[in-house]
């Protein structure tokens, strides 16, 4: 007998048209699609072509008329701030409309693109909300790039307004927010027209006469505005992520792709219904803070949490399960760093004792691989599953899943389960053949990818194709290897690019060297993830300097890390760089970065058969355990 996951995913490999056509009905559409997958122009496949509808009806209206206008939509619960405030869906409506009418009278319309750079408080999702309701495309930066990356956003995504407060809290810090917001714009070409500026009470922005209007001032004598009916393959929003250079990928999400397949998510994966209170502790500026704090929790009519703090120290070890009892939460999708820092604070779980968590019924996983001691840890002391799940900011939306809605596989320790509905998973080799199972290949997706997945990169379908499509003629590729065993279960083992997991961010290490190799001291240099028991990985640097320069190394080692926080910012967490003589290189001249990182994470590594000089590597071991990395570790 086939259980519901079985069949649900036969039915999505061999009728995705069907499939995805009987999920579109659960939404509202204006106009009714011509065809749920249009292929005349592979490989850009485009999903409800002819369709047309609004995301922020399908959010907020829909359940406003068919009464859930009292529901809570969404709760803001920030510790920094010793705020909770909640609105219903009526009250979500009201203000995300009235900001659209702040928005509209301003001129924004379908298509425009408005930057959204903002902490995580309630006017965030009120913004990204208001843009889907009038057409306009969003672009959201998270708060912890510096203002040369938000520079090199502005000139990609080239928005008419930009929407920003005066600050942001990071535990006890008050980080300014307008400052980085005007330096980037004083750097960027592209000016936007207008800025709608938060100011929140601890925190009082400077205002440019002029550009800079007040948010609350402006919501005063708003009109409401209403939505705007767009076609399915319009663009909802642009949100960059690290590629191989420091020109970071500007992911494209549609309108009706993203809707359909983003509220079939709420139910098959996290079991997630109409009424239950969902809860995704990410950020806004990534991936998960779209998917699953502001989109799919709504378009599902669900409660979710928009959580302002940290695992640690907003107060404590305990906020999470506070949060989780005083809200009666169902299910939590976060990072595992965050829980390898509550565990590091509190590894017996004292402060989970002091709630009822009677009502948590599955903790979700993702962003970076799980550790079996944090999945163990978890599920011993919540005693509920704990689920891994796979993706990307690319995908949107989970790969491969323990889809808990559908059927519960049981768990096996590093895998996030099986593929999916919707995605064809495979590995394959170098040569595009697949693998047997449980041999290790490229993890690769065979197209067409499922709706609510990239279309391409915003302004540039060159990039999309060769960064995705050209690789693995037929496949989207993950850029993660892997492999899949005799049951099915994924195995995610590396990336096979210069992306790095920095606490569940996504960095590249491409982009740190470009900053690195622009200090006039430097000659060369290489950065590559380390393990790290909190974050999981986390960057370090290697310098070569030029001949001649007699400065202290400690003094351009300082520098570097500087530069990082300045150009990349404080997330990047680059903290450690240190000067040696030469790198080991093969004889063709390619830095042999995946050998360094084995020495420092105190991994077996074979002398590579191409490399120009072995007796490199035992400059580069002392050079590690000079900054506690290597045999010196512990
Ligand atoms: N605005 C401004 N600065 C920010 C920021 C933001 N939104 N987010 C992070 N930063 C800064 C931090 O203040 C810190 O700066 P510092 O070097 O001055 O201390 C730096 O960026 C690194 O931040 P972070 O990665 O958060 O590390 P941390 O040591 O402060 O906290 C964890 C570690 C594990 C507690 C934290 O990373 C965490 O809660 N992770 C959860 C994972 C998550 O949300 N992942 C998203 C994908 S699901
Ligand atoms: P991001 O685009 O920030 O979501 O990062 C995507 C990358 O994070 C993936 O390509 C993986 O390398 C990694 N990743 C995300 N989730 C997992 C997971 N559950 N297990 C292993 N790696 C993961």
């Amino acid at each position: 007998m086939t259980n519901a996951y079985e069949a649900a995913y036969e039915e999505s490999i061999r009728d995705p048209e069907g499939f995805w056509g009987k999920a579109a009905e659960d939404c509202h559409w204006y106009k009714r699609w011509d065809k749920v997958l249009d292929d005349s122009n592979k490989p850009f496949y485009r999903w409800f072509a002819g369709g047309e509808l609004n995301t922020c009806y399908n959010a907020l209206d829909l359940h406003v008329e068919n009464g859930r206008a009292d529901q809570v939509a969404l709760i803001y619960d920030s510790p920094v701030t010793d705020t909770i405030k909640t609105y219903t869906y009526r009250e979500l409506r009201d203000e995300t409309a009235k900001f659209a009418g702040v928005l509209a009278a301003q001129g924004v319309g379908k298509g425009d693109r408005v930057l959204i750079y903002m902490p995580m408080i309630a006017e965030a999702a009120i913004a990204m909300l208001a843009c889907a309701r009038i057409g306009a495309i969003h672009s959201v930066v998270f708060g912890g790039f510096a203002a040369k990356e938000l520079a090199t956003r502005i000139n990609d995504a080239k928005p008419k307004a930009i929407v920003s407060a005066s600050c942001g809290i990071e535990v006890k810090k008050v980080i300014q927010y307008k400052p980085l917001l005007d330096a980037a714009i004083d750097m960027a070409e592209h000016k936007p027209e207008f800025c709608v500026i938060l100011q929140r009470p601890m925190e009082k922005a400077e205002m440019i006469a002029g550009r800079d209007i007040d948010w609350t001032e402006a919501m005063v004598s708003a009109k409401p505005a209403d939505c705007v009916p767009v076609a399915a393959t319009d663009p909802l929003y642009i949100l960059y992520t690290s590629g191989t250079t420091g020109q970071p990928k500007g992911v494209v999400r549609d309108n009706g792709g993203h809707l359909v397949a983003l509220k079939w998510t709420m139910k098959a994966i996290y079991d997630i219904d109409a009424g239950d209170v969902f809860w995704a502790a990410s950020d806004v500026g990534w991936v998960v803070g779209h998917s699953y704090i502001v989109y799919a929790p709504l378009f599902k009519g669900a409660t979710t949490i928009l959580f302002e703090g940290k695992p640690v120290g907003t107060p404590d070890a305990g906020v999470f399960w506070r949060v989780i009892s005083q809200h009666k939460v169902k299910s939590q999708f976060t990072a595992p760093t965050a829980f390898r820092a509550i565990k590091r604070e509190d590894p017996k779980a004292e402060l989970m004792k002091k709630y009822d968590l009677s009502n948590f019924k599955i903790l979700f996983l993702a962003g970076e691989r799980s550790d079996p001691d944090t999945i163990q840890w978890s599920e011993n002391n919540l005693k509920v599953p704990v689920i891994d799940h796979w993706w990307q900011t690319e995908t949107g939306w989970a790969i491969a899943a323990n889809c808990m809605g559908l059927h519960q596989f049981p768990v096996k320790y590093g895998s996030p389960t099986k593929a999916v509905p919707g995605w064809d998973l495979q590995v394959v080799d170098a040569n595009n053949q697949q693998v047997a199972p449980g041999e290790i290949g490229a993890l690769v997706v065979k197209l067409p990818l499922p709706p609510g997945t990239l279309p391409t990169l915003y302004k540039n379908d060159d990039r999309f194709v060769e960064a995705y499509l050209e690789e693995f003629p037929g496949y989207y590729k993950t850029a993660d290897a892997g492999y899949i065993d005799d049951e099915g279960y994924a195995y995610i083992m590396a990336r096979t690019d210069d992306i790095i997991n920095v606490a569940g961010h996504r960095l590249s290490t491409g982009a740190m060297e470009e900053v690195l190799a622009d200090h006039p001291d430097v000659a060369e240099c290489a950065v590559l993830g380390v393990e790290d028991k909190l974050k999981g990985q986390i960057p370090i640097g290697f310098l070569v300097l030029n001949a001649g320069v007699d400065r202290p190394a400690e003094e351009i080692q300082k520098e570097v890390v500087q530069m990082v926080r300045e150009r990349i910012g404080p997330v990047a967490a680059f903290k450690t760089a240190t000067v040696v003589n030469r790198l080991p290189k093969t004889r063709s001249g390619k830095i042999l970065r995946g050998t360094i990182q084995k020495i420092a994470d105190n991994k077996e590594y074979k002398v590579p058969a191409t490399i120009d000089d072995p007796t490199i590597l035992g400059e580069m071991e002392t050079a590690l355990k000079g900054i506690g990395y290597g045999t010196a570790r512990q």
